[in-house]
């Protein structure tokens, strides 16, 4: 720390964040992870419901499961650029569109809560769970309303409260991981849960030019493996000391018998909710 107590802090966008998400530890797992995921889309999509030739733009696409479909929906008249800040992750995602041949689906390797994404104005913006991560929300979603036309809709699932999602081992680990770092004066914190309150998430929307804001809570399940949500990676990334692997092994076992209904085959109760809101502004091109 330096002289006089004051903490020093980097001016750098989503610094963590890029970190967190360009880590391979994080992403070699990621498929497991989409098990718990890919459940939400049809739900996400029923929303969203797409028309041939519209242009989408899919924030946070990760390994681009919603960007896939939009662009078979859209169609080859239609256009999907999936944005994304994890490099691992895109790869992911260009290697699926390219063994599916689509060619109307571009993938770009930029930060959305800043960068310029060519080819707006687009008729929709979309996210699955892309849209929590951001240190400064409403800038972000302020950028995601300017890359919209008039009359463009963005569409998002986020999940609802952590009490709401025992999936989740963050509480169950809280004792042997390092807490998180701190926010900066001015930025928000980063995580899963940070849209979970219904008021907070339409503020921002709000705050960021958008108008017509609704949202539809959803509650569903999905049963399997103690590997959708956990693995020895994620406890190295999360940052769990050589010394603390037993004991947070044994915290999960703990937490996750309140979910088991198979050998190794557990039912997660996901609560996520999916909002919509209109830009009514003419953006500059
Ligand atoms: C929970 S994952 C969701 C990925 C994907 N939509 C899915 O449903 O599988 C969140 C994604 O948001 C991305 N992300 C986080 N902050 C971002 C930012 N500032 N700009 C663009 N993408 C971001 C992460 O890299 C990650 O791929």
């Amino acid at each position: 720390m330096p002289a006089g107590g004051a903490v020093r802090f980097r001016l750098v966008a989503n610094e963590g964040e890029f970190l967190r998400w360009n880590d391979d530890r994080w992403t070699s797992a990621w498929t497991d992870r989409e098990k718990l995921t890919s459940s939400v889309s049809p739900y996400l999509s029923k929303v969203i419901a797409p028309q041939r030739g519209q242009l989408v733009l899919d924030v946070g696409c990760g390994g681009g499961g919603i960007s896939l479909s939009m662009a078979e929906e859209v169609g080859p008249s239609g256009l999907v650029a999936g944005v994304d800040i994890s490099a691992p992750l895109l790869e992911l995602a260009r290697k699926r569109s390219n063994t599916l041949g689509l060619s109307n689906l571009q993938f770009h390797h930029s930060d959305m809560q800043s960068d310029d994404i060519e080819g707006r104005p687009f008729d929709l913006a979309v996210s699955q769970f892309g849209v929590m991560f951001f240190d400064e929300p409403v800038v972000a979603f302020g950028n995601i309303r300017r890359h919209l036309r008039r009359g463009g809709r963005f569409v998002f699932a986020a999940w609802q409260a952590l009490e709401m999602n025992p999936w989740h081992i963050g509480t169950a680990l809280r004792s042997v991981v390092p807490p998180p770092p701190l926010t900066r004066p001015g930025k928000s914190a980063p995580g899963p849960f940070t849209l979970g309150e219904v008021g907070h998430a339409t503020s921002i929307l709000l705050d960021a030019g958008f108008t017509d804001v609704f949202h539809t809570a959803i509650e569903i399940s999905v049963i399997g493996p103690a590997s959708t949500i956990v693995d020895r990676s994620l406890l190295d990334f999360m940052g769990v000391p050589q010394e603390s692997l037993k004991r947070a092994s044994d915290l999960i076992e703990r937490h996750l018998d309140r979910l088991r209904v198979g050998a190794d085959e557990y039912k997660f109760p996901l609560a996520f909710n999916v909002f919509e809101a209109t830009n009514t502004q003419e953006n500059a091109k």
